[in-house]
């Protein structure tokens, strides 16, 4: 007989809460006025369920809680270092590790240690911190990643896969010596939260190893990935998650991490490597930009929440339901008709603004405009993740016009419940109903690098 399905739950019980804050129309509409319509504008007392991002506003456990209170304020050599490096070595498999205050820190480190101005960096779609700090240092990004991924509706189960056809083509053009890494994400977050499957990390390990390219991993998201290739991929069902993170990192020689994602804590990042003459120079580094090498911008207590995070963020009941609660909110989502990126990823649901939105123009921000009209609705804060993220061409000038224009709810780790992802449907459902009544927007001030985050709007009268 057929085992009976049962649903998910959180494996976890609330211990203390934080009271919401509900909001009126009249202060919605003030606040996205006085935020210049963009979501990362608005004050969070002018939110209600805040889907901004997962990044840093994950609930920590108890037992994170009293690691803080184990932090050892050291400037050099706090015991708290050494536990993350073991901890990292242990589950990720990076013999060392350099602290730094969050992701963005290691890539500029990396960056600046591999780069040099005229290189090449081939990537599964770009992040944008992640390029900015490789065009920053003098290199080039070029997107590998397999076109399924700008697909919003191929259902593809590896959406995050690289094309290693597109690599090949990229080396015989420009030469194994100008490409100094390839720029591996896992759970690849511009692309929808898709995964890489092993098979093909396997192939891209053999590639590399054959011209000598080494692989810089964006673990960010490492456990969410792993738990979709045991999902979904031969042969991995009855592997722990834990287990396919180690066999993921072991496959690549060096890694950055933001730990403010995966590791569940609300601040700090590393990087890792294998080599410990690269390890050596990441240090000259890091205490230029960051702090001293047993700390890296970090408190101790810092770097022993996140070594407790490491751990917790790799059990099979956690991740379960964390990519279970995702999965609930998109298939709601999926069921009422709203266009959404499928598969449904590891740490958000996608709105797909162009389908949503085709009065609007890519130029006018569809998506921009979309998340605006989504907190007007119901106070529930998203983000862009379209053609104002993608930015402008260095060299030209021009504007990216990514194929994907994208809304993206983004669900913290461990802090709403089922009800909240009800409500947040139920607003969603709503806006895509009455979509017509969305004025495109343009740009009031943009600013010259990441202009997604302080960039400010104003609504295009219709013509
Ligand atoms: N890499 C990926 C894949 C990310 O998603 C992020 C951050 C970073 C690197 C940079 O890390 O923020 O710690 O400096 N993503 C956040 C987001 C900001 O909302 O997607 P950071």
């Amino acid at each position: 007989m057929a085992e009976r399905r049962r649903s998910w739950a959180e494996p976890f019980k609330i211990k203390m809460v934080e009271l919401l804050k509900t909001t009126t129309p009249e202060a919605r509409r003030h606040a996205i006025e006085q935020a210049g319509w963009n979501t990362f504008l608005l004050r969070s007392e002018d939110v209600y369920i805040d889907l901004l991002t997962d990044s840093g506003v994950s609930a920590m456990s108890d037992r994170q809680w009293a690691g803080m209170m184990r932090g050892d304020e050291a400037y050099a050599g706090s015991a708290n270092f050494y536990h993350l490096r073991d901890t990292v070595e242990e589950i990720y498999s990076y013999r060392h590790t350099v602290p730094t205050h969050q992701g963005r820190g290691a890539e500029h480190l990396v960056s600046k240690l591999l780069i040099k101005p005229g290189d090449f960096v081939p990537g599964n779609m770009y992040f944008t911190t992640t390029r900015l700090h490789q065009e920053l240092a003098g290199g080039a990004f070029v997107d590998v990643i397999i076109d399924n991924a700008h697909d919003p509706a191929d259902p593809h189960p590896f959406k995050g896969n690289i094309d290693l056809e597109k690599l090949e083509a990229l080396r015989a053009r420009v030469g194994a010596e100008r490409i100094p890494y390839v720029s591996l994400a896992t759970a690849v977050n511009m692309a929808g939260g898709q995964p890489v499957s092993m098979a093909n990390l396997r192939a891209l390990r053999a590639w590399c190893d054959e011209h000598g390219i080494p692989i810089v991993h964006d673990m960010t998201r490492v456990a969410e990935n792993a738990f979709f290739i045991q999902q979904r991929e031969a042969g991995y069902r009855d592997r722990q998650v834990r287990d396919i993170v180690h066999e993921i990192c072991a496959l690549t020689e060096i890694a950055t991490m933001s730990a403010k994602k995966d590791a569940l804590v609300n601040i700090g990042g590393f990087l890792a490597m294998n080599d410990p003459d690269l390890y050596r120079r990441a240090c000259d580094l890091v205490v230029v930009y960051e702090g001293l090498h047993t700390y890296g911008g970090l408190a101790g207590r810092d770097m022993e929440a996140m070594a407790i995070g490491i751990r917790e963020s790799v059990d099979d009941n956690h991740i379960r339901a964390r990519v279970g609660q995702v999965e609930y909110l998109g298939a709601l989502l999926d069921r009422a008709g709203v266009p959404i990126v499928k598969p449904v990823g590891g740490h958000a649901v996608f709105l797909d603004a162009r389908r949503i939105l085709p009065h609007i123009p890519q130029h006018q921000f569809p998506a921009q405009a979309l998340a605006a009209a989504i907190y007007l609705d119901s106070g529930v804060r998203s983000m862009e993740r379209g053609a104002v993220s993608a930015g402008r061409d260095k060299e030209t000038g021009e504007n990216y016009m990514p194929s994907l224009e994208l809304v993206r709810l983004t669900i913290p780790r461990r802090v709403y419940t089922q009800a909240h992802m009800d409500v947040v449907a139920e607003s969603v459902i709503e806006v895509a109903g009455n979509a017509g009544q969305i004025l495109g927007l343009r740009f009031a001030y943009e600013p010259e690098q990441l202009r997604f985050f302080l960039g400010r709007f104003e609504p295009v009268s219709p013509a």
